[in-house]
Parts: structure tokens; sequence; C-alpha cells
């Protein structure tokens, strides 16, 4: 694993291997539950999905059954949430959570939350208020897991958000339509909105820990890390965070000429 001083701001780590990056974060969020229990303090997790993701939870869930930890103070907080599926919806964020890391690690259902979809179809503004207050009121987010869209999104702050953008429901782009169109047995059954923490709550979070792995990324991570910062890539608009580490395989960091 090197840490080169790239001229990137913040240097990425760039890991031989997505496992390797996955173990890594594992091992942090793995520590700081283990930190929370030990003092009997609450954590907080922000998640994320996707792709990326299913290799960190499956590190997560490996090291928890190695060294458990009592999870009963933790508290997690899902980015995003499809709307318009039924409750249970495999395709939902819900239950993608569910498989990849609540269910095999043993975390409580009750103590994890997604924004409110089923609310947001009929009050979007209130379902974002809701959101918002919730976080608020577990004292923010110890660390927020994410993921980078190949057009530089951030959970689905598409291109063209504003830094100041909350949890609101959003429009889906048509290219994070068309990603997801596997999964759905097409484009045209794909939800076409979705509600989402906004970057304010993101860059609110005490850690950010973004992944990304793969050539199709190497442009979005140049841009989050490299270019001006620029709402047209919603990621850059993290950059200056106060604690952001940015893991990447070799293909993913191929367009930073470090
Ligand atoms: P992926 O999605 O992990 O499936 O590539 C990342 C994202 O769109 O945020």
């Amino acid at each position: 694993m090197q840490e080169p001083g790239s001229t990137s701001v913040p240097s990425p780590v760039v890991a031989a291997t997505p496992a390797e990056a996955c173990a890594r974060v594992a091992g942090e969020i793995h520590e700081l539950l283990a930190a929370g229990a030990r003092a009997g303090a609450p954590t907080v997790l922000g998640l994320a999905t996707g792709g990326t993701m299913v290799g960190v939870y499956s590190a997560l869930v490996e090291r928890l059954a190695g060294e458990p930890v009592d999870l009963s103070r933790v508290t997690t907080f899902n980015l995003d949430e499809y709307l318009g599926l039924a409750d249970g919806d495999p395709r939902s964020f819900r239950s993608f959570m569910a498989q990849h890391l609540f269910g095999p690690a043993g975390f409580a259902p009750e103590r994890c939350h997604f924004p409110d979809a089923a609310l947001a179809a009929e009050q979007p503004g209130l379902a974002g208020e809701a959101y918002q207050a919730l976080i608020a009121r577990h004292g923010g987010l110890d660390l927020q897991l994410l993921g980078i869209g190949r057009n530089g999104h951030v959970a689905f702050n598409e291109p063209g958000t504003p830094e100041a953008a909350s949890t609101r429901v959003v429009p889906l782009h048509e290219h994070t339509r068309a990603d997801a169109a596997p999964s759905f047995g097409g484009l045209e059954h794909v939800p076409t909105h979705a509600i989402t923490m906004g970057l304010l709550e993101i860059r609110a979070a005490r850690r950010l820990r973004l992944l990304a792995f793969g050539e199709a990324k190497a442009a979005a991570i140049h841009a989050a890390l490299v270019a001006p910062v620029d709402p047209a890539c919603p990621a850059s608009l993290l950059r200056n965070h106060a604690d952001l580490e940015v893991l990447l395989d070799g293909a993913a960091a191929s367009a930073l000429g470090a």
C-alpha cells in the first residue's frame, strides 16, 4: 500500500487490490465500534450502498466475527433510498444493507435508519427535514462511507448539486438510472426519484471515507481530487473536509498522474 505525495489534495491511499482497501476501512470502522463499546458511548455510522461497498461490508462482517463487538449502542444512517418501491423490495437499499451487513453482523434493525421514502413520496420537504433532525438528535455522523459515481455523484447528489444542499428528494440522473438498469430488469423499471442525504449532512460527518475501484472511476476521481473544485463533480466539494480519506486501487488512481 502506498500513500504518495501526489499533486492531488488530499493524497489518496492507493491499495494493491480493492480487497486491501476494503480491509483497511473495515479495520478502522471495527476500531471505532470497539472504542465506542469500551467507553459505553454511542457510535453513529453513515453507510452507503453500491458494488464498492460489498467488499467493505464483507470485510467488516469478517472482523466482527473474529473479534465481536457489542453493537447495542451503534446507530446507522444510510445515505439514500429509492422512491416508489414496496416495503421489503429486494432492490431497496434497506434490503441491500440487511443482506450485506445488518443481518450477517447482527445490527439491530430498529437502530438502522434510512430516509423515509414513503413519506418522501407524499411530503418531500418534511421527509428531508425529519432525516436531518434525526441525525442531529444522534449527535451527527462519526464516520460516513462514500462511493462515487462515474459522473462524480456522491449518494444521489448529482452533477450541479450546490454545496449547501441538504436531505431532499431528487430526480435520478440518466447515467445513474442506466447503471441501475440491470438490477431492475431494464431501464423502464428503475425508479425516477430518490431521497438522498445532502452534501451538507455528508460534509458534517466527522470522518469521510470514500472508496473507488476500477478504470471506470478514474475520471471521476481526477475530477474529485485534482481538477478545480466544481459542482459539476459533487465529490470535489468534499475535497477540503478536515478528515477525508480516499481509498483507491491502481486503476481508479490511474488518471491522477501520481
Ligand atoms: P458503485 O456505486 O459502488 O456501485 O460503483 C457507487 C456510487 O454510484 O456511488
